[in-house]
């Protein structure tokens, strides 16, 4: 059976080094400045609050099922990105989601692809089959960001919109309103489940 120690624990790209988090790292992360209020809810400065179970950060993402990494800027030293795998089945090597954050200030220069290519490609490397996650069709630069790291869209869900409300006559939403839907009084938005695997 594969095991975490057979994954990737670091990677270098053309601008960053990728490792396995490290419990230092977290007072470099909640210091991220926070998403747009549309992505206000994946923001990381929360991760120092203790979630209602009591858990706090390290403990929450130092378990058996998940493998979490830390993006550091070679030219600095900073931290601008996490990339975790979690919900692993180390019995039939598949992730069943992943989550990713480049630090707002930075997103959208290539961070999220030059770092998420080859650490998907150094997981299925190593052994697993597939990887999967979920994620909202209406955040599209992460949509186009995982189309070029070689995911697939596979299959669709629909989720009860949270966050910024929603104002179908605001210019702002026009090129969303296909991925949404009216369900009484909830805005409902359309999932994808991306997947890329060894084959
Ligand atoms: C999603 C995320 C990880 C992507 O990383 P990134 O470094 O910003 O992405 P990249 O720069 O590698 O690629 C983004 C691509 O999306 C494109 N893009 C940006 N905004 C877009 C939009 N509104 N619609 C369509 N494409 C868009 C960019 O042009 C680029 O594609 P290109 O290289 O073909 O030009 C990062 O933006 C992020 O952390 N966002 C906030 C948190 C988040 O959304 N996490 C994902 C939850 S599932």
């Amino acid at each position: 059976m594969l095991t975490k120690e057979q994954l990737p624990s670091e990677l270098i790209t053309e601008r960053t080094t990728v490792h396995r988090a490290l419990p230092d790292d977290l007072p470099k992360i909640a210091t991220w400045p926070e998403y747009s209020a549309r992505l206000a809810a994946l923001s990381m400065n929360r991760q120092e609050t203790p979630r209602p179970d009591g858990r706090l950060w390290w403990e929450r993402i130092d378990a058996p099922d998940r493998c979490h990494y830390s993006v550091v800027l070679r030219e600095s030293g900073e931290i601008i990105g996490v990339h975790a795998f979690v919900r692993i089945d180390w019995a039939s090597a598949t992730v069943a989601n992943m989550g990713i954050r480049i630090r707002a200030d930075v997103c959208d220069q290539g961070y999220g692809s030059e770092t998420l290519a080859p650490l998907l490609k150094g997981a299925l490397d190593s052994g697993i089959q597939s990887i999967r996650l979920d994620v909202a069709a209406t955040n599209q630069r992460a949509v186009r960001c995982y189309d070029k790291c070689g995911m697939a869209i596979v299959d669709e869900f629909w989720r009860e919109h949270k966050g910024e409300p929603i104002d179908p006559a605001d210019p702002k939403w026009a090129p969303l309103l296909p991925h949404l839907r009216r369900e009484g009084d909830k805005w409902m938005v359309r999932f994808y489940w991306m997947e890329i695997d060894s084959g």
